[in-house]
């Protein structure tokens, strides 16, 4: 049986790459895509998400609009990373398919109540502030979830919108804290892990080489994206962050980890939405994360190729 999930976004050029590896994966049942602000603002992510949809055929895919702005502070954007659209490289139509009238955070709820409890993955791939206000409004469904594997945070790689934040921790840290928090089994792919799965030209050109709409326009997305961060890091290609999380649901064996106690900053202006993740263990604190350091990057990308072709 396929295992069923539901992808919180805010794409996002690496948003969509994890949606298409999804749609693309018969291993998973994809519920629902909930839409959140952050890369871009609500009304573009939700567009977004739906024109992924679109490229990938599978225009039934439900779409929800969520929270338009973080728990307690203004919203903080990308498009110096992600383009003014959020998934700027190649001009896709507008989407037709509708949106779904339903709120995506009564969506988690009902969802997370209807179906068996344990029988749910959350993948969230951007600010968490849809997941947390549902925690908030419904604690009842806390337990009910199988198990959460998001992308966000960082130790050894510190920050990425500030010197120690990482950008979906930092647009809403209080949201961050109440995940973190929750109880729920958690995994978590922060940039220690992403920065190992690069966008290196001969993977690049793997997706501009494959015959039909969805490979090349992948590459077109990395070639946009990856501008920034190879200038910033001076690095061989951008890291693909967010499909990290749908390539773990599918071969966890290509990743490595530790399970460790990760707390959030929501206080100090420096170091504000800072994950603080005890790596060596020095605290007394309890485990609440399973911690990713490590990837196969090639196996993660083979992995990549060869489900971006089925679509
Ligand atoms: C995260 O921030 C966003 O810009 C990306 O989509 C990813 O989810 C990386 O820090
Ligand atoms: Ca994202």
């Amino acid at each position: 049986m396929a295992r069923k999930i539901i992808i919180d976004t805010d794409p996002g050029q690496d948003d969509a790459v994890a949606i298409l590896l999804a749609l693309a994966s018969p291993e998973l049942e994809l519920l629902g895509i909930t839409c959140v602000a952050g890369n871009v603002p609500l009304e573009l992510t939700a567009k977004n998400a739906r024109i992924v949809c679109e490229l990938a055929g599978r225009p039934e895919t439900r779409v929800f609009a969520g929270c338009d702005r973080p728990l307690r502070r203004k919203l903080v954007t990308a498009e110096h990373v992600h383009g003014k659209t959020g998934l700027d490289g190649i001009a896709l139509s507008d989407p037709t398919m509708k949106l779904q009238d339903q709120h995506a955070v009564d969506f988690l709820i009902e969802t997370l109540r209807a179906e068996p409890a344990g029988t749910v993955t959350l993948c969230p791939i951007a600010p968490l502030t849809n997941i947390a206000t549902a925690f908030e409004r419904a604690p009842d469904i806390i337990p009910r979830i199988q198990e959460i594997v998001l992308m966000g945070g960082a130790y050894f790689e510190v920050g990425n919108i500030t010197p120690t934040a990482e950008f979906n921790i930092y647009v809403d840290p209080e949201a961050a804290k109440i995940v973190f928090g929750a109880g729920v089994p958690l995994t978590v792919m922060p940039l220690d892990v992403t920065h190992k799965a690069l966008t290196t030209r001969a993977r690049v050109e793997a997706f501009r080489a494959l015959p039909g709409r969805v490979g090349p326009a992948v590459a077109s997305w990395t070639d946009f994206f990856e501008r920034f961060d190879k200038e910033k890091y001076g690095s061989d290609g951008a890291p693909l962050h967010d499909p990290c999380t749908i390539a773990y649901l599918l071969q966890p064996e290509l990743f490595s980890g530790r399970e460790i106690n990760v707390e959030i900053e929501t206080v100090s202006d420096l170091t504000l939405g800072m994950s603080v993740a005890d790596w060596w263990r020095v605290t007394d604190r309890p485990a609440n994360a399973r911690f990713i350091g490590d990837v196969d990057a090639e196996g993660f990308f083979a992995l990549l190729l060869d489900r971006i072709a089925r679509l």
